[in-house]
């Protein structure tokens, strides 16, 4: 397959080094087995019937690999992959253009989808997803008229972090939808493992657990830690991650056993520290740590749940019992 997606497009620097470790088959792709066992049957009915996969909506917290996958899946298909994102697309314009350049069978994956432009998602997306054509109005005023355009079969490979941002008839237009999950320590190790040998560096399997335990469910993070560790393993040992240089590494950068960064803290601990734990409303507890509300709703937000740090009421956000306890208070709180 050419992925067609020219480096400029990849954007920064971080981004293609995460590229360089992507894995390219469903069979490399690491973890998340539902989505992995159903894709693959998707994949093989649709090759059996020569017809283009139905459009799929991957959703799920950031750094999980969704873009990874839909590379996967225009792998797995034997065709092009082009990408974009919703703040990408200003008009309808934009995404018509794309759109038509498709060549049959192709992915075109969205990142972001849910932050398209109403009148590119109804104007455009909706008849291309359904029919396969564009509704082209050319003409001015009373000569303006609708010609109707045919495009190629193809598929696409919708990403949100927030499948509830989306109108119910878009979600409805996908035929797949799949939830991708936190990955378990098993799993990060196993892609800090593959990563190291990608980089041709060695690392003890405790080493990597260490890092897999540090790095919040996410392969992102754990990528990211491997780099940082690597430069330590370079420069303080002889370039081999042991499971002493791993744990020195990671305290030197400051993430904590459960992966924590200092955002986290301040969230957390302002909640409990000026809140009294709670329940406090999600835009002051965003204004109180100079964090945007979305930062905190797809960024930190779900893994803080997801460990059981804090809770979502509806009354605001509650830091937890195992909150107290892991940043060092006394519960239930003093009165005052
Ligand atoms: N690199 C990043 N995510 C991965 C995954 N799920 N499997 C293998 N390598 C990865």
């Amino acid at each position: 397959m050419s992925e067609r997606m020219m480096a400029s497009e990849a954007g920064s620097y971080d981004e293609q080094f995460e590229l360089s470790l992507r894995p390219q088959k469903l069979a490399q792709y690491i973890g998340q087995h539902k989505v992995k066992e159903n894709l693959q049957i998707f994949i093989e009915a649709a090759k059996l019937r020569q017809e283009s996969l139905d459009h799929v909506l991957l959703y799920g917290p950031p750094g999980l690999g969704k873009t990874t996958l839909a590379a996967v899946i225009a792998n797995e298909m034997n065709v092009n992959v082009r990408m974009t994102s919703g703040p990408a697309i200003e008009r309808p314009g934009d995404l018509a253009a794309i759109l038509s350049s498709l060549e049959p069978g192709d992915v075109l994956f969205i990142d972001e989808i849910h932050r398209l432009p109403p009148r590119a998602i109804e104007e455009v997306l909706y008849p291309a997803m359904e029919d396969f054509c564009l509704d082209i109005v050319v003409g001015k005023g009373p000569e303006a008229r609708s010609v109707r355009l045919d495009l190629p079969p193809f598929t696409l490979v919708g990403a949100t972090t927030r499948a509830g941002a989306l109108s119910a008839p878009l979600r409805d237009r996908f035929g797949v939808l799949l939830r991708l999950e936190y990955y378990d320590d098993q799993s990060l190790a196993e892609i800090v493992v593959r990563s190291a040998h990608l980089f041709e560096v060695q690392i003890e399997q405790v080493a990597a657990m260490e890092m897999a335990r540090r790095s919040r469910g996410t392969p992102r993070i754990a990528n990211r830690l491997l780099k940082r560790v690597r430069d330590y393993a370079q420069v303080l040992g002889d370039g081999m991650i042991t499971e002493g240089l791993a744990q020195q590494a990671l305290e030197l950068l400051q993430v904590d056993p459960r992966g924590l960064d200092h955002i986290d803290h301040k969230l957390v601990t302002n909640m409990i520290e000026r809140f009294r734990g709670g329940p406090v409303g999600l835009d002051t507890l965003a204004a109180s740590i100079g964090e945007e509300r979305v930062t905190i709703e797809d960024v930190y937000e779900p893994y803080l749940m997801q460990i059981g740090l804090i809770q979502r009421t509806p009354r605001g956000r509650v830091a937890t019992h195992l909150a107290y306890e892991h940043f060092g208070y006394e519960y239930p709180p003093q009165q005052t």
